[in-house]
Parts: C-alpha cells; sequence; structure tokens
C-alpha cells in the first residue's frame, strides 16, 4: 500500500446532510490524515462519500514527495473543477474544493494562483482549522491558507476518539523529519521531527480497540525516532496491552533510529508483528554519504544481523532510490549486492525525483532518464523475485491470519498473514474480525492461498 495510494476514504453509512470526498495520495501518514479530517468535519454535518461528483465539499489529500505526485493534484483540480461548474450550473448549489496535505503545505500560494476555483489550502499541520477555514471560503473573505507547523495544537483540536472503518487502523505516533537526507522534501513539508504524548495516543487506541479494531500501525516519518517515554519499544510495550489489540505495526523506520530496545520488543513483544520497512535508498556508502543517511551499507547489514538474530523470521522492506546525482554503474551494482544480501520480502523502488529546494536538486552529475528506467527494471526485477520467493516459501506453512473483510468471491475471505501478505481463504463471515490458522496452499507475487486449518480452533486475542 506504501507510497502511492489513490483511494477515497470508506464512504459513511447513513446518508449525510453534506456530501464530503476526500481524495487521498502519497503515504499512510496522509491515510491517516484524512480520516481525522472526516472527524472533523462530521460535527459540521459533512459524510464522507466515494465520488466527487455532486459533493458539497472535496479534499484533496496531497503528495510532494515526488514530482509525479505533485503534478497530479493540478491535473487533478482541473478535473474538479469542471464538477464544480457543474454542479453550479444545475442549481445544486456549491462544491467547495480544498487542497491539503504536503502540497499545500509546500506550494499553497501557488495553487491558489494556478487554480482560482481552489477555495482554500490547508497544510498537514493545520486541518483542524478546516471547519473555521470553510466558513472564511464561504463568506469569501479572510485568509484561507492555513499552513503552521505546530503539531502539537493539531493534535491538541483533534478527539481522541475514533470511528474505525475496519479491524486495522492507523495512528500517527510521530511526525516530521530531523534527518536531511538530500533528496527529500518531508523536512520542509512537515517540520521537525515530534512526538505525540503517550497519553493521547493510548486513548485513541483505546477508542478504536473498543471499536473492533485489532490491528494498529504506528505511523511516523521518522516512527523508530518517537522521543516519548520508553521510546517506541516502550509505546509498543504498552499499546500491547490494551484488551483486543492483537497486532501491532510501525512505519516508516530510519536506521539510524533502530536502538537496542526496539530490537529486544522484536524479541519479546508478541504482538509486535515479524515485518520491518527499514529504507536503506542505496547499497554504495559513496552514494549514501552524497544523501547524508549517516549509515553505510555495512551498518545496515549489520543492523539487520542484529535484527534477525532476534526475530530470525522478520520479513524485510525498503525503499530504494536509483539514479541520484552522481550514480555511476559501480553504485547501482553495489545497490543490487546489498539487496541481494538483505533478502526482501516487499520493497519500494523509485527513480530519482529532482525536488526544488532540496541539496541534491543543485548536485552536479544528474542521471539521465533513460539510465534510471534501465536501472529501475533491473532493480524491480530483482526485488520481484525475492518477493515472490518469500511468499514460496510460505506454502505448506500454517500462519496466523487476522481476517479483514470478505474476499472478492462469494464464500471468501480476505486477510493478512503476520509478514503482511495478503491472505485469501473461504470461511465463514463472522471470522472477520478474528485471528485463525490457515493452512497455505498457493503463493502468487502479491498474495497467497490457503484453506482454514482447524475452523473451530481460534488464536486467543
Ligand atoms: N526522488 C525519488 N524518491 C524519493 N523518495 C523521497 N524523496 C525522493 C526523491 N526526491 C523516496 C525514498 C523514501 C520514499 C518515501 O520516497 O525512497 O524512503
Ligand atoms: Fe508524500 Fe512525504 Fe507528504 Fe507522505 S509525508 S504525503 S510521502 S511528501
Amino acid at each position: 500500500m506504501h507510497p502511492s495510494i489513490h483511494s477515497p476514504i470508506n464512504p459513511a453509512m447513513s446518508a449525510p446532510a453534506k456530501r464530503l470526498y476526500i481524495k487521498t495520495y502519497g503515504c499512510q501518514m496522509n491515510v491517516y490524515d484524512s480520516e481525522r479530517m472526516a472527524d472533523v468535519l462530521a460535527p459540521l454535518g459533512y459524510g464522507v462519500t466515494d465520488s466527487p461528483e455532486g459533493a458539497d465539499l472535496v479534499v484533496l489529500n496531497t503528495c510532494h514527495i515526488r514530482e509525479k505526485a505533485t503534478e497530479k493534484v493540478y491535473s487533478e483540480l482541473g478535473q474538479i473543477k469542471l464538477m464544480k461548474q457543474e454542479k453550479a450550473a444545475s442549481g445544486a448549489g456549491e462544491m467547495t474544493i480544498a487542497v491539503a496535505g504536503c502540497v499545500a503545505q509546500a506550494e499553497g500560494a501557488e495553487i491558489m494562483r494556478r487554480q482560482p476555483a481552489v477555495d482554500l489550502v490547508v497544510g498537514p499541520q493545520a486541518y483542524h482549522q478546516l471547519p473555521e477555514l470553510i466558513a472564511r471560503a464561504h463568506r469569501a473573505k479572510g485568509e484561507r491558507l492555513a499552513a503552521d507547523f505546530a503539531a502539537d495544537a493539531k493534535f491538541d483540536a483533534l478527539p481522541t476518539t475514533r470511528n474505525p472503518t475496519g479491524v486495522t487502523a492507523f495512528l500517527t505516533v510521530q511526525e516530521g523529519c530531523d534527518k536531511f537526507c538530500t533528496f527529500c522534501v518531508v523536512p520542509y513539508t512537515r517540520g521537525a521531527e515530534w512526538s505525540r504524548p503517550a497519553g493521547t495516543i493510548l486513548a485513541e487506541a483505546r477508542s478504536l480497540a473498543e471499536r473492533g479494531v485489532r490491528e494498529v500501525t504506528l505511523l511516523g516519518q521518522n516512527v523508530n525516532a518517537y522521543a516519548g517515554e520508553g521510546g517506541l519499544a516502550g509505546l509498543v510495550r504498552q499499546l500491547a496491552q490494551i484488551d483486543g489489540i492483537a497486532r501491532i505495526r510501525y512505519t516508516t523506520s530510519h536506521p539510524r533510529d533502530m536502538d537496542e530496545a526496539l530490537i529486544a520488543a522484536h524479541a519479546e513483544v508478541p504482538e509486535l508483528m515479524p515485518y520491518l520497512h527499514l529504507p536503506v535508498q542505496s547499497g554504495s556508502n559513496r552514494i549514501l554519504k552524497a544523501m547524508n543517511r549517516a549509515h553505510t551499507a555495512e551498518s545496515y547489514l549489520e543492523l539487520i544481523g542484529k535484527i534477525r538474530a532476534a526475530r530470525p523470521d522478520i520479513a524485510m522492506s525498503g525503499d530504494f532510490i536509483v539514479g541520484f546525482p552522481g550514480e555511476r554503474d559501480a553504485d547501482f551494482e553495489a545497490t543490487l549486492a546489498l539487496v541481494r544480501e538483505v533478502g526482501h520480502a516487499a520493497a519500494f523502488s523509485f527513480k530519482y525525483s529532482r525536488r526544488p529546494g532540496t541539496p541534491a536538486a543543485a548536485l552536479p552529475g544528474q542521471v539521465a532518464e533513460e539510465v534510471k528506467d534501465e536501472r529501475l527494471a533491473r532493480l524491480n526485477a530483482l526485488l520481484d523475485e525475492q518477493q515472490k520467493a518469500f511468499n514460496a516459501a510460505q506454502v505448506g506453512k500454517v500462519l496466523p491470519v487476522l481476517f479483514e473483510k470478505p474476499g472478492r468471491h462469494p464464500g471468501q475471505l480476505s486477510g493478512r498473514s503476520p509478514y503482511l501478505q495478503a491472505v485469501h481463504c473461504e470461511g465463514p463471515a463472522e471470522l472477520i474480525g478474528q485471528i485463525a490458522p490457515v493452512r497455505i496452499e498457493a503463493a502468487a507475487k502479491m498474495s497467497l492461498g490457503g484453506s482454514l486449518a482447524a475452523s473451530q480452533t481460534l488464536e486467543p486475542a
């Protein structure tokens, strides 16, 4: 699901007074933010709908990480503008258009200038101000751009009760980044590293558990830099105590912050799932240095060794960038060598995208697009092979599966293995929200198939 989700959030059950359409781009953090925007707007009578057509309020929750993601916003706005005009022409009232998220933060004024149909712009740390901004936009006066950097004010204003729509939920615990990798816009769009106090996180998790959530994924741009008491390991141990919470995951982590306590938690906390997204970006020390990653290929491999010693079955995932300025064939070969050494269950690889204002954008030795294409294809071929091999290795095993929803075919269920693989099998709908053992019989690149190993013997929560 990481980092290119383009999904509307779940529609509300009952017909609302005002219709809200939210489209989410980018990472899981944005998915969480979209849900929270819906929470903030619900008291104003807005209910979520799954189509922008005729909506009273359209929110585009945007991503700025690569050029392509950013450009999508402007083309989408062109479409939405036409719907706004149609709605007004048919006498069905006004459609308010809001741009939220990281593009809003980075180029809010530019958005208003390039697309006058936009009514308001709200950055990722300011969306608790949405009701006020909407009111101002409707009065057509006052500032319609909010781009604060104070995450604490936002979380203070958000309710800790949630209305989850499934058995898994995202939960933001940390935001921002102080690492300043030279390719990345995040320190500029999301601000400095900031951690939520544990108390409100635990309250939110309890509210999720009370409403049937069994798995929480803790989110942060540098989630393992969580600076509350006891660090992320301490938080995980406290969350594991909450009744109903059977599974805990976290993403995204930086190798620099993968401390001993967190590694130990992987060995000792059964609720902490054996899957780790730990981006390395490159296998070349020269490139890692130019990226300001503050680790080497060797130190990364050493770290993986420690993590695997603690949790031998851990499934590894990562992010990779090909074609960073100055990357030569030998550097790219070093990335392939590192990938071979690690063995990935999943991974995300990207062509370097030059982002205005970041140090790497000004570096000499920008790599030609064809070279990037070729390297990306070779890297993806290797990563695909590893993913297929990882999935194939599950065949014959019995895995505990958390069932999340009905499958595509009647009588089928869809769930996840501890390693985050999608698993499909036949089973009764009552199993949704439960963990049951599944014998894995087939593996494809993206999912596993199997049958209930013992339909009556369910795992305790
Ligand atoms: N170009 C390409 N990929 C990037 N990422 C971040 N910035 C860029 C960029 N300028 C990738 C990194 C990061 C993931 C979220 O996106 O791999 O881990
Ligand atoms: Fe995109 Fe980064 Fe913003 Fe997430 S935090 S939406 S990946 S720019």
